[in-house]
Formats: structure tokens, sequence, C-alpha cells
């Protein structure tokens, strides 16, 4: 009796053991036989992400991270393929003209920027990780893509580089807006036949941004479509965003001016907010060009605590300091990388042979509007073949 009491207390022991040594070798978080890319068998899914149930973690995708797209969409598009592709991943669709929509903006102004603006505003206290802005459409040309489709930029898009930034364009090729799209100074007042923000840019640009110098150039690489992390939202307060946007609600001009002042100031723009930041942005910008820029009054009291500041020791900051302000988020006015050093560290196509402004991979179209049932008809009405096999 005793002795079989003993065995079986013996062999539920054994039974325990084997069950957590099985749960170390099996689990997949814990494993030994988990793989050096995180995963078991080291393949990102269609989506480049993530599908429930699926245990494979993409190469580009943290796991934990909440990823938002932001749409401004219309009546006319269609973003369905969102939905297929990237079911894990949260779709805000802002419907610019239709007040019925479930996310609507508060006028049909300013182009994307309206929604993107909202976006930011309702949702400032409870944003989502990682946020992408991006146009509707899955084929439109101001994708980075030899058939301007939409999916292989977001599949490519290396999220562990907008943690380390912040802010990323989604586009690498400078034709269109890079290396110096605007130049406010030296166009103002001008006007183009073409959409051009140039000569409004310098007067729209004091008014977004007051006592801020005015950039001689302004260049990002094109179209609007960017990402953006909580923390670098965060870095300015709402009430800025909301600033932003009655500037679009009142503004006189053009919409496809007001759309493009914006398009071309997001990536620059403003005081850093805390002492931190802006000592951060002390030394970054004077570890690059030391452009002479006055001191706006809003900087120099910001940076007051800096000069009482002993440690890490501040360069002296005084209304004189060769500061460059940084405006929206926070890049250089011009903010072209090349290339080469782009494509890898957005999209992780880091094996290209490129120029300074291009590796191929898009070439401007002859018209803005696709052809009907591009990409398997090219513009000369004609069946076409994909440039690149859909992965
Ligand atoms: C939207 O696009 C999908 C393909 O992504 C297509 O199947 C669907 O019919 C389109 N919807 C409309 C309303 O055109
Ligand atoms: C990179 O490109 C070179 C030449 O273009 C090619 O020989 C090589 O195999 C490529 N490497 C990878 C990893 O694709």
């Amino acid at each position: 009796m005793l002795l079989s009491r003993r065995i079986t207390a013996r062999n539920g022991a054994l039974v325990i053991v084997t069950f957590f040594v099985a749960i170390l070798l099996l689990h997949p978080r814990i494993g030994f036989l988990r793989d050096e890319t995180g995963g078991l068998d080291g393949l990102p899914d269609s989506g480049g992400a993530v599908r429930k149930g699926d245990k494979q973690q993409s190469l580009a995708v943290n796991n934990d991270k909440k990823v938002a797209i932001i749409v401004a969409s219309s009546k006319n598009d269609n973003t369905s393929w969102l939905f297929d592709y990237f079911p894990q991943w949260e779709k805000n669709v802002y419907m610019v003209d239709n007040t019925e929509a479930k996310l609507k903006v508060p006028k049909n102004k300013g182009r994307e920027s309206m929604a993107y603006l909202t976006f930011m505003i309702d949702n400032y206290d409870n944003l989502p990780d990682n946020n992408l802005f991006i146009h509707p459409n899955r084929y439109q040309w101001h994708n980075d893509d030899p058939d301007y489709d939409g999916l292989p930029v977001l599949r490519h898009f290396q999220f562990p580089y907008l943690e380390s930034e912040g802010y990323v364009n989604l586009r690498c090729a400078w034709s269109m807006g890079c290396p110096s799209e605007i130049r406010p100074l030296d166009e103002e007042g001008e006007h183009r036949e073409n959409v051009h923000a140039g000569g409004d840019y310098k007067k729209a640009f004091l008014e977004l941004f007051p006592g801020q110098p005015v950039p001689e150039r302004v260049g990002v690489s094109c179209c609007a479509q960017f990402a953006l992390t909580k923390e670098k939202i965060r870095e300015k307060k709402k009430e800025e965003y909301i600033r932003l946007r009655n500037w679009l609600l009142e503004t006189d001009l053009d919409d496809s001016i007001s759309g493009r002042v914006l398009e071309y100031s997001w990536h620059t723009c403003c005081c850093p907010r805390t002492t931190r930041q802006a000592f951060d942005a002390h030394s970054k910008c004077h570890a690059q060009s030391r452009e002479d820029m006055a001191h706006s009054d809003s900087c120099t009291t910001l940076l007051a605590p800096l000069r009482r500041t002993t440690s890490p020791a501040p360069v002296s900051l005084t209304p004189n300091t060769n500061f460059v302000l940084l405006v929206i988020f926070g890049k250089d006015a011009v903010h072209c990388p090349s290339a080469k050093e782009c494509y890898c560290k957005v999209f992780g196509l880091c094996n290209l042979s490129c120029d300074q402004g291009s590796c191929g991979l898009f070439d401007l179209p002859p018209y803005s509007t696709l052809p009907e049932g591009w990409p398997f008809v090219g513009w000369d009405k004609k069946p076409r073949n994909r440039a690149v096999a859909e992965d």
C-alpha cells in the first residue's frame, strides 16, 4: 500500500517534470528550437506581418506594437486592399466627401492633410504605436514601386527603422520633391501653371509657424505618404495640430496649394518641447551644418532651462547660437537621403545599384492618372505585364 503510493507519487512527479521540459523545448518564445529570426520557419507571411494564430513573427514588424493605417479617401477610391492584405493593422479610413462616413473631417479642404491632422487630434491621447499615413488606392503613381503598387511599399516597410527615427517618408526616389522642391524666398509670389506651392510657401509658413525662420530650400521626396511613431506625434502638443488644422480650415489658398504646403512641411518644423528634446535636437543640429538661423522667442524661452543645465554640459545657448529650428516632425528642411541608403533603411532593399536619387525602381509616369486596368493595361491601352511579380 505504502510502496504503491510512493511509486504513484514518483510517477506523478515524473509526469510533471516531463511536462515542463516539453514546454521548454517546444514553446516558440522560450524554446530551444527557436531559430535566429525569432520565428519557426523564418518566412514572413503574405502581409509582411503577423496573422492571427500565426506563430511567425515577421522580420520587419514587432508583434507587440500596434500599427495603424490612416487614409484620406473619397467616394471613388477603393481601400479594400488594405483590409485584404493587412487584416492585423488598424484601418482609419477617413471619407472627405461623405458626411455619413464613420470617420469624417470637419471640412473637405487641404487634401489629405485634413484627414491626417484630424486623426492626430482625435486620437492624440490614445495613439497606436506606429502610424502609416497613406493614400487610398493600391495603384497610384505616388507609390515608390515599378508598378506604382502600394502593397510592396507597405510589406517591405521597416518598422524598427521607424522606431529609431520617429518620422519616415514612404518614398525614396528623388523625382518630385528632392533635392529642393521649393525655394520659398526666391519663389515668393510666383505662379506657375503646374501646381507648385513655391509662390505661397513663405507666407503660409509664417502663418503656420510664426516666428520661425523660413528655410531657403525645402525638399522631401514627394507625395505626403509617411509613417510616424506615437512618440513623434506627441512631441508636439495637441493644440499645435489643432492650430495647423485651423489654418487649413481658414486659408484662402486653393486646396491643391494648401495641401502641398503641408506636404512640404510635415518632415520639418517646431521647437522641441522638453529640455531633453531640446538638448538632443541641439546636439544633432550641431553635428550637422551650422546654418545661421535666427532664434524665435518661443525657442529662446524653451531653451532657457538648458543654460542652467550643467550635466551633460550644454554648448552655450545664447540667442545667437546657430540653432537649427525643428519645425513639424524634426527633419531638416531639405530631407533627401541618398536613394541607396533610403531604400535599404526604409524598405530593407539593400543590394540595389543606384545613383544619388534613383535606384531604377521608379519612373515618373506620363500622366498622373493611371490607365484603367493598370497594372495589366499599359499607357498605350495595350495589355501590360507587371514590372515585378507580385510577391
Ligand atoms: C475594390 O478593389 C478590389 C480589389 O482589390 C475589387 O475586388 C473590388 O471589386 C473593388 N471594389 C470596387 C467598388 O470597385
Ligand atoms: C547583390 O548584388 C550582386 C550584384 O548585383 C549579386 O551578385 C549578389 O548576389 C547580390 N546579393 C544578394 C544577397 O542579393
